[in-house]
Protein backbone atom coordinates (compact mmCIF):
# COMPACT_ATOMS: atom_id res chain seq x y z
CA UNK A 1 0.00 0.00 0.00
CA UNK A 2 1.06 3.33 -0.89
CA UNK A 3 1.28 6.02 1.65
CA UNK A 4 -1.14 8.46 -0.23
CA UNK A 5 -3.38 5.72 0.29
CA UNK A 6 -2.93 5.57 3.93
CA UNK A 7 -5.12 7.06 6.92
CA UNK A 8 -3.41 9.04 8.92
CA UNK A 9 -3.71 6.62 11.66
CA UNK A 10 -2.16 4.11 9.28
CA UNK A 11 0.44 5.86 8.16
CA UNK A 12 1.64 6.80 12.08
CA UNK A 13 1.44 3.43 12.83
CA UNK A 14 4.12 2.12 9.72
CA UNK A 15 6.39 4.98 11.25
CA UNK A 16 5.82 3.71 14.68
CA UNK A 17 4.47 6.73 16.49
CA UNK A 18 0.95 6.89 18.16
CA UNK A 19 -0.91 10.35 17.83
CA UNK A 20 -0.37 10.19 21.48
CA UNK A 21 3.47 10.30 21.68
CA UNK A 22 3.62 12.30 18.69
CA UNK A 23 1.43 14.96 20.72
CA UNK A 24 4.33 14.41 23.64
CA UNK A 25 6.93 15.71 21.09
CA UNK A 26 4.95 18.99 20.20
CA UNK A 27 4.01 19.86 23.92
CA UNK A 28 7.63 19.54 24.77
CA UNK A 29 8.94 21.24 22.11
CA UNK A 30 6.54 24.57 22.70
CA UNK A 31 5.53 24.28 26.14
CA UNK A 32 2.26 25.10 25.44
CA UNK A 33 -0.08 25.46 28.22
CA UNK A 34 -2.77 24.19 25.92
CA UNK A 35 -1.10 20.76 25.71
CA UNK A 36 -2.81 20.09 28.92
CA UNK A 37 -3.43 15.98 30.12
CA UNK A 38 -7.30 17.28 30.30
CA UNK A 39 -8.50 17.84 26.84
CA UNK A 40 -11.85 19.59 28.31
CA UNK A 41 -9.86 22.28 29.09
CA UNK A 42 -10.16 25.66 27.35
CA UNK A 43 -7.32 27.35 25.62
CA UNK A 44 -5.28 29.69 27.26
CA UNK A 45 -6.60 33.27 26.68
CA UNK A 46 -3.35 36.04 27.00
CA UNK A 47 -4.58 39.52 27.46
CA UNK A 48 -3.05 42.78 28.11
CA UNK A 49 -4.39 44.12 30.79
CA UNK A 50 -1.61 46.66 31.43
CA UNK A 51 -0.35 48.15 34.90
CA UNK A 52 0.72 45.94 37.51
CA UNK A 53 4.13 45.61 39.71
CA UNK A 54 5.46 42.29 41.00
CA UNK A 55 5.40 41.40 45.02
CA UNK A 56 7.60 43.80 46.42
CA UNK A 57 8.78 44.02 50.55
CA UNK A 58 9.30 47.47 50.31
CA UNK A 59 6.66 49.65 51.67
CA UNK A 60 4.74 47.31 53.09
CA UNK A 61 4.57 46.55 56.79
CA UNK A 62 2.72 43.83 59.03
CA UNK A 63 2.11 40.20 58.05
CA UNK A 64 1.40 39.05 54.49
CA UNK A 65 0.62 35.69 54.57
CA UNK A 66 -0.84 33.58 57.56
CA UNK A 67 -3.41 36.04 59.69
CA UNK A 68 -3.51 38.99 56.85
CA UNK A 69 -2.40 42.06 58.43
CA UNK A 70 -0.80 44.55 56.59
CA UNK A 71 0.02 48.38 55.15
CA UNK A 72 1.12 49.25 52.55
CA UNK A 73 2.64 52.73 51.83
CA UNK A 74 1.54 54.84 49.18
CA UNK A 75 4.03 57.43 48.79
CA UNK A 76 6.80 54.70 47.93
CA UNK A 77 7.61 53.88 44.52
CA UNK A 78 6.51 50.44 44.64
CA UNK A 79 2.48 51.62 45.63
CA UNK A 80 2.54 55.07 44.11
CA UNK A 81 1.06 54.14 41.10
CA UNK A 82 -2.05 52.79 42.84
CA UNK A 83 -3.29 56.16 43.16
CA UNK A 84 -4.43 55.94 39.80
CA UNK A 85 -7.47 54.45 39.11
CA UNK A 86 -7.34 51.04 37.21
CA UNK A 87 -3.55 50.14 38.23
CA UNK A 88 -3.18 47.14 40.84
CA UNK A 89 0.03 45.75 42.82
CA UNK A 90 0.47 42.18 44.15
CA UNK A 91 2.09 42.02 47.57
CA UNK A 92 2.68 37.92 48.32
CA UNK A 93 -0.78 36.36 47.76
CA UNK A 94 -2.61 39.09 47.33
CA UNK A 95 -3.57 41.85 44.67
CA UNK A 96 -4.75 45.02 45.61
CA UNK A 97 -6.40 47.11 42.52
CA UNK A 98 -7.76 50.71 42.41
CA UNK A 99 -11.27 50.19 41.08
CA UNK A 100 -12.44 53.52 40.23
CA UNK A 101 -11.20 55.02 43.08
CA UNK A 102 -11.92 52.12 45.57
CA UNK A 103 -9.58 50.18 46.95
CA UNK A 104 -9.88 46.36 46.62
CA UNK A 105 -7.88 43.43 48.44
CA UNK A 106 -8.19 40.03 46.70
CA UNK A 107 -6.25 36.63 46.64
CA UNK A 108 -4.24 36.50 43.30
CA UNK A 109 -4.66 33.18 43.21
CA UNK A 110 -7.41 31.88 40.38
CA UNK A 111 -9.74 29.29 42.17
CA UNK A 112 -9.56 27.14 39.11
CA UNK A 113 -6.14 26.33 38.58
CA UNK A 114 -4.01 29.34 40.62
CA UNK A 115 -3.06 30.88 37.90
CA UNK A 116 -1.78 35.03 39.39
CA UNK A 117 -5.32 37.19 37.82
CA UNK A 118 -4.68 40.42 36.69
CA UNK A 119 -7.11 43.44 37.04
CA UNK A 120 -8.36 44.91 34.25
CA UNK A 121 -9.43 49.06 34.16
CA UNK A 122 -11.88 48.81 31.39
CA UNK A 123 -14.20 46.63 32.54
CA UNK A 124 -13.61 47.08 36.78
CA UNK A 125 -13.26 43.16 37.08
CA UNK A 126 -10.57 40.54 37.45
CA UNK A 127 -9.51 38.38 35.00
CA UNK A 128 -6.97 35.36 34.51
CA UNK A 129 -5.28 34.74 31.66
CA UNK A 130 -4.89 30.80 31.66
CA UNK A 131 -8.53 29.82 31.04
CA UNK A 132 -10.08 33.31 30.78
CA UNK A 133 -12.27 33.38 34.19
CA UNK A 134 -13.38 36.35 35.17
CA UNK A 135 -14.24 37.45 38.79
CA UNK A 136 -15.73 40.69 40.11
CA UNK A 137 -14.61 42.96 42.48
CA UNK A 138 -16.08 41.55 45.17
CA UNK A 139 -14.19 38.25 44.35
CA UNK A 140 -17.42 36.37 43.04
CA UNK A 141 -17.00 34.63 39.56
CA UNK A 142 -18.71 36.07 36.26
CA UNK A 143 -17.21 33.78 34.18
CA UNK A 144 -15.51 29.99 34.33
CA UNK A 145 -14.17 27.61 34.26
CA UNK A 146 -12.99 29.08 38.18
CA UNK A 147 -16.43 28.01 40.53
CA UNK A 148 -15.34 29.52 43.90
CA UNK A 149 -14.79 33.08 44.43
CA UNK A 150 -11.15 34.72 45.59
CA UNK A 151 -11.37 36.17 48.44
CA UNK A 152 -11.68 39.32 49.98
CA UNK A 153 -9.74 41.10 52.38
CA UNK A 154 -10.60 44.50 53.99
CA UNK A 155 -8.96 47.60 52.89
CA UNK A 156 -8.69 51.16 54.87
CA UNK A 157 -6.41 54.11 54.01
CA UNK A 158 -4.87 55.63 56.83
CA UNK A 159 -2.72 58.80 57.85
CA UNK A 160 -4.41 60.80 55.41
CA UNK A 161 -4.88 58.80 52.39
CA UNK A 162 -0.64 58.21 52.40
CA UNK A 163 -1.08 54.34 53.57
CA UNK A 164 -3.39 51.56 53.22
CA UNK A 165 -4.54 48.99 55.47
CA UNK A 166 -5.07 45.13 54.00
CA UNK A 167 -6.45 43.06 56.48
CA UNK A 168 -8.46 39.60 56.71
S1 LIG B 1 -6.35 28.87 36.11
FE1 LIG B 1 -7.93 28.27 34.76
S2 LIG B 1 -9.15 30.04 34.61
FE2 LIG B 1 -7.63 30.60 36.01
Amino acid sequence: METSQLNRGQFLKQLGLSSASLMSFYCLGTGLTSCSKNDSEPAPIIENTGGGTNSVSSGVTGSTSGTIDFTIDLTNANFSKLKTQGEFAYVDGIIIANAKGVFVALSKACTHQSTTINFRSGTNDFFCPTHGSQFKIDGTVQAGPAAQSLTVFKTELLTNNKSLKIKA
